[in-house]
């Protein structure tokens, strides 16, 4: 088993290490208050925004990563499409299918006992109609069974957030930059930053509010913005590059953890170099192989 070592550096800080790996330092020790609690709710949730206690989401695509982000007490994990560029290695969202975004949803499922799973709606599955919205959010509820779905947009799919929440599905927005919208956006920079998008913006949220969502993610707009928008609802609000004054944060897993190779916008904190943790260890069982080193006696039956 691999021994964790605490290293003092500069007589300040510690550095987190597990074998070669090191991990950033956290800053402080936030315990949850909801630790005693066997799955968070969509209740649990609005209790946090009050409470003041930040929502720490992360994305999961499989059953192994869930386990972990459950482990450590993770309150949301989303099985976001962005399963389309991190697991199948598509330069958008746009082409994942429901069929897999189910198969993702079902393995993050099972591997998450405490955690609320939301799935993401992926492209092609809810723009057509409120009814086409609707079966697909059922089809995600039915055959994974996950605890909610994400959508992306405002005003403009009101109908279809209303009918999937009426049917009992408890449902997150999505606001900003909406990687789906990425070809009528023709880039990933920073959203509403003019005055009339950030206008649209404040009346989507309160409409998704009052339309039922339980939160809403607010992905790179600037911070003043997200700060107005989280102090004017009543639901949380879960910021990606959005500043520090949402109810919560969410990261793509696999940025968090160091994976995805030259991938480092400011927003994005990394708080591990997986890609080199496991190029390392692939280069040493290369080596070991070669060597005839690999397996040894105590390997072998
Ligand atoms: O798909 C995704 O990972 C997301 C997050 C970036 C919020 O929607």
């Amino acid at each position: 088993m691999k021994t964790i070592k605490l290293r003092a550096k500069n007589n300040k800080t510690d550095y987190l290490s597990v074998g070669k790996l090191k991990f950033a330092p956290t800053k402080r020790n936030a315990m949850s208050v909801n630790k005693e609690v066997k799955r968070i709710t969509t209740h649990i949730l609005q209790e946090m925004k009050h409470k003041g206690e930040k929502i720490a989401m992360l994305t999961a695509y499989d059953f192994s990563m869930a386990s972990v982000l459950d482990d450590a007490g993770l309150d949301v994990l989303l099985v976001g499409d962005s399963a389309s560029n991190v697991m199948a290695g598509h330069e958008t969202t746009l082409p994942i299918t429901l069929d897999q975004m189910i198969y993702h949803a079902q393995g993050v499922v099972r591997g998450a006992t405490r955690a609320f799973v939301v799935v993401d709606l992926p492209f092609g599955s809810y723009q057509g109609n409120s009814k086409e919205a609707l079966n697909s959010a059922i089809r995600i509820m039915k055959e994974s069974g996950a605890h909610g779905v994400k959508l992306e947009g405002g005003t403009e799919i009101a109908e279809s957030v209303s009918r999937i929440i009426t049917a009992g599905i408890p449902v997150m927005g999505h606001l900003g930059l909406t990687p789906q919208s990425i070809y009528k956006f023709g880039t990933y920079t920073v959203r509403a930053k003019d005055e009339a998008e950030a206008e649209k913006l404040k009346v989507d949220a309160l409409a998704l509010q009052e339309l039922g969502c339980f939160a809403v993610v607010l992905e790179k707009i600037p911070a003043k913005l997200a700060k107005e928008v989280s102090e004017s609802l009543i639901i949380p609000t879960i910021g990606i590059g959005a500043g520090p004054d949402c109810d919560g944060q969410v990261l793509v897993v696999n940025d968090m953890i160091g994976l995805t190779k030259g991938f480092k916008p400011r927003f994005l904190r990394q708080y591990m170099n997986l890609y080199d943790g496991i190029l390392g260890a692939a280069k040493s069982y290369i080596n070991d192989v070669k060597a005839k080193d690999f397996p040894n006696e105590k390997e072998q039956y």
